[in-house]
């Protein structure tokens, strides 16, 4: 439990970040049990805070490993040790009901059983807890956090069976209603406080934009956006200036995660060759401010020519006019690839 002062800071802390991360916090707690057999379990185990790692499960002895130096000293000693002690009763109790259902149902081995638990932290300070299983991939049994019950996310003998049980244990349910009403929330509030540098971290992005050219009839413009943090940003495409609007013409990957907790994603559309347009990508987030990123298509002359500098490096120094015979000629046939690597930042009224 925490001292009014430290609500009250949390509370500041929470209007301080509100327009960085989407006015909501969720903290969530992964576990994933592979049953070899029913002897052999191996469990694993992660605790997050939106994306960032705070804890993992030990494999062998299911302690704690703190991911971030600011993780532990956010809890005192003793709220640790009763976590500690809270998933090592959880784990031992999951495993022996899970095998249990398991051989009484003619489950074959081996397969996987997932949780994931957590709570949400709303900007207007309300909260709300959450927990799932999965059985191998696939949603298995949901909790009804207002009346600590489970509702079936896919109806058979197995997750009946483990639905009776869990609900029967009225342990059980008090450790749901203990954890994820109250103590969820407290402790992420700690987290919040003491995790601020990490949640605050500001990464901006840089962008690449380059064609490729599947088809005569078609040209690929891809924007590569990579290296930013945090994950919400905005991609788009500026034709002669104007917005390109979304089409099928206009795809995007999803945000996907680098390993160095910063995200990337490609934009993509599909033009007709020497169109007579520019194209412009665009690309905002958080860390730019006010600010855009404009990496134009590199149509002109110019452009071009820097583009096949880097790759023809040796026949500039010999003469820039082969350069130019060079690109008239690849032109013609065809670019497979080539970058624009000139990148502004512009004011945006
Ligand atoms: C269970 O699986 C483990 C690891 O694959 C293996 O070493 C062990 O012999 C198996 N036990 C049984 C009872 O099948
Ligand atoms: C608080 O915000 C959440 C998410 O926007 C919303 O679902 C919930 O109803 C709100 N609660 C209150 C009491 O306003
Ligand atoms: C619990 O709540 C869920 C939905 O919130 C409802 O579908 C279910 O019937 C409730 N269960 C009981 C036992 O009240
Ligand atoms: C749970 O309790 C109900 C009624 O109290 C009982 O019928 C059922 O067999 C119990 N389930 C398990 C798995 O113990
Ligand atoms: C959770 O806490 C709220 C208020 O803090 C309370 O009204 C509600 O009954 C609690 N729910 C459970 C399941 O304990």
């Amino acid at each position: 439990m925490q001292s009014p002062c430290c609500y009250l800071l949390s509370l500041l802390l929470l209007s301080g970040t509100q327009a960085n991360l989407e006015g909501t916090f969720t903290i969530r707690l992964l576990q994933t049990t592979t049953f070899q057999n029913t002897s052999f379990v191996e469990t694993e185990g992660l605790g997050l805070l939106e994306d960032i790692e705070l804890l993992s499960l030990d494999k062998q002895t299911w302690s704690i490993h703190f991911c971030r130096p600011w993780v532990r000293p956010a809890l005192p000693r003793a709220d640790w040790d009763t976590i500690e002690n809270m998933i090592m009763i959880h784990l031992h109790e999951f495993n022996r009901v899970i095998n249990a259902g398991a051989m009484q149902m003619d489950i074959p081995y081996p397969f996987v059983a997932q949780c994931r638990a957590g709570c949400v932290l709303y900007l207007n300070r309300t909260s709300q807890a959450f927990a799932y299983m999965g059985y191998n991939g696939q949603d298995f049994l949901s909790l009804n956090t207002k009346n600590v019950t489970w509702t079936l996310s896919q109806d058979t003998k197995f997750s009946r069976y483990v639905q009776s049980v869990l609900q029967n244990s009225t342990a059980f349910t008090e450790v749901v209603e203990i954890m994820f009403n109250e103590t969820c929330v407290d402790e992420m509030k700690m987290f919040l406080q003491y995790g601020r540098a990490a949640l605050e971290r500001q990464e901006p992005p840089v962008a690449t934009v380059f064609a490729r050219t599947p088809s005569p009839e078609q040209l690929l413009l891809v924007c590569h956006v990579t290296g930013f943090y945090p994950r919400p940003i905005s991609v788009a495409w500026l034709r002669d200036g104007q917005e390109v609007p979304p089409s099928p013409a206009l795809t995007s990957s999803p945000i996907l995660p680098n390993a160095d907790l910063t995200y990337q994603l490609r934009s993509v559309l599909a033009v007709a060759p020497r169109d007579g347009h520019s194209y412009v990508c665009r690309v905002r987030h958080q860390s730019l401010g006010s600010r855009s990123l404009l990496i134009p298509w590199g149509n002109s002359e110019v452009v071009l020519i820097a583009g096949l500098t880097v790759g023809l490096l040796a026949a500039v120094a010999i003469a820039a006019t082969l350069v130019l015979w060079v690109w008239r000629q690849r032109k013609h046939q065809q670019m497979e690839e080539s970058e624009s690597r000139t990148s502004i930042l512009s004011e945006e009224a």
